[in-house]
């Protein structure tokens, strides 16, 4: 009899979706992959098919064609996207696609795998949340605002499906090096003349800093895929560097005003006057 588990990874032709695809594969899972760059290919040893999380009808053949390899054991969510800009001049628009990819993205997947998990009588799902999804950093409101709705979202899923014997993992990244500007672009209306042009500036300045210099995402995914290995998986796993621990504790424990003037600080740079 085949005991080879199955996952399906959404989100994995880059970044940290395809370091955890890679590390589930070296485990030994059957990995069936997802994304729109993907033709239906094999690649690497995983099955790669085209999917885009915006569009039901693709999130629908995509589990139509997945599960006549296998009902999946696990799926992981990590498909994601965002758009820097200031809150003002960040438009509804590329509000609405942060939102359609990140957070309903997840919630059309769930939605269509979790009666499959129920079929076969359980499963894990893991949600990529985000450092973002417990505290705001400046010129990523709608990131942050996806991966704080994701954070909620996965609360109220866990209390469900628990029961059915369906787990729910969210996974907090602080920076890794993975993340590619195709998936990060400015807002349309940012420009020279932006009364944040400054302020925008120095930000993004220090995000891509430490984005280059984050943690390294092979031992993100091998983590990911030890803790899948287990029964048991925990509710919230944070995959972060000291500092980034240290951030989150801050800003949980320290008032809004101190929290306020040390994210300031270290992304606004102010130009000195005169
Ligand atoms: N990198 C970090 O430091 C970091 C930190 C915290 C959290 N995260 C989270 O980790 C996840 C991966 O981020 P990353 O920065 O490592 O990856 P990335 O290189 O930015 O890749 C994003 C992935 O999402 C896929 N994708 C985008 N839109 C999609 C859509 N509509 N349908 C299906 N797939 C879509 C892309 O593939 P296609 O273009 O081929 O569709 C790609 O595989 C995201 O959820 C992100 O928020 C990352």
């Amino acid at each position: 009899m085949n005991d080879q588990k199955t996952v399906w990874v959404t989100g994995a032709s880059s970044g940290l979706g395809l370091h955890t695809a890679m590390a589930l594969r070296d485990d030994g899972w059957q990995v069936i992959a997802g994304a729109r760059s993907f033709t239906g290919e094999q690649r690497d040893g995983m099955i790669c098919l085209p999917l885009d999380v915006t569009d039901g009808e693709s999130i629908r053949e995509f589990c139509r064609r997945a599960a006549e390899t296998a009902l999946p054991d696990a799926l992981v969510q990590c498909a994601g996207m965002l758009v820097l800009g200031s809150c003002e001049e960040t438009g509804t628009e590329e509000f609405r696609r942060v939102m359609d990819t990140n957070y309903l993205g997840m919630v059309r997947m769930n939605r269509e795998v979790l009666p499959l998990m129920r079929e076969r009588g359980g499963g894990k799902i893991v949600l990529f949340s985000s450092i973002n999804g417990l505290m705001g950093i400046p010129f990523q409101s709608a990131y942050t605002a996806s991966k704080h709705a994701i954070e909620g979202y996965a609360e109220c899923l866990s209390l469900e499906v628990k029961p059915l014997g369906i787990q729910v993992m969210l996974v907090e990244p602080g920076d890794h090096r993975s993340g590619s500007d195709k998936y990060r672009p400015h807002a349309a209306a940012m420009s020279d003349s932006s009364p944040y042009a400054a302020a925008y500036e120095s930000a993004v300045a220090q995000i891509h800093h430490d984005e280059t210099n984050g943690s390294d995402p092979d031992v993100l995914g091998r983590k990911i895929a030890r803790i899948l290995d287990r029964k048991r998986i925990p509710f919230r796993k944070r995959i972060a560097s000291a500092d980034q621990h240290l951030a989150v504790y801050v800003h949980r424990f320290l008032g809004a005003r101190i929290n306020g003037a040390v994210l300031r600080k270290y992304y606004i740079r102010e130009r000195k006057k005169g």
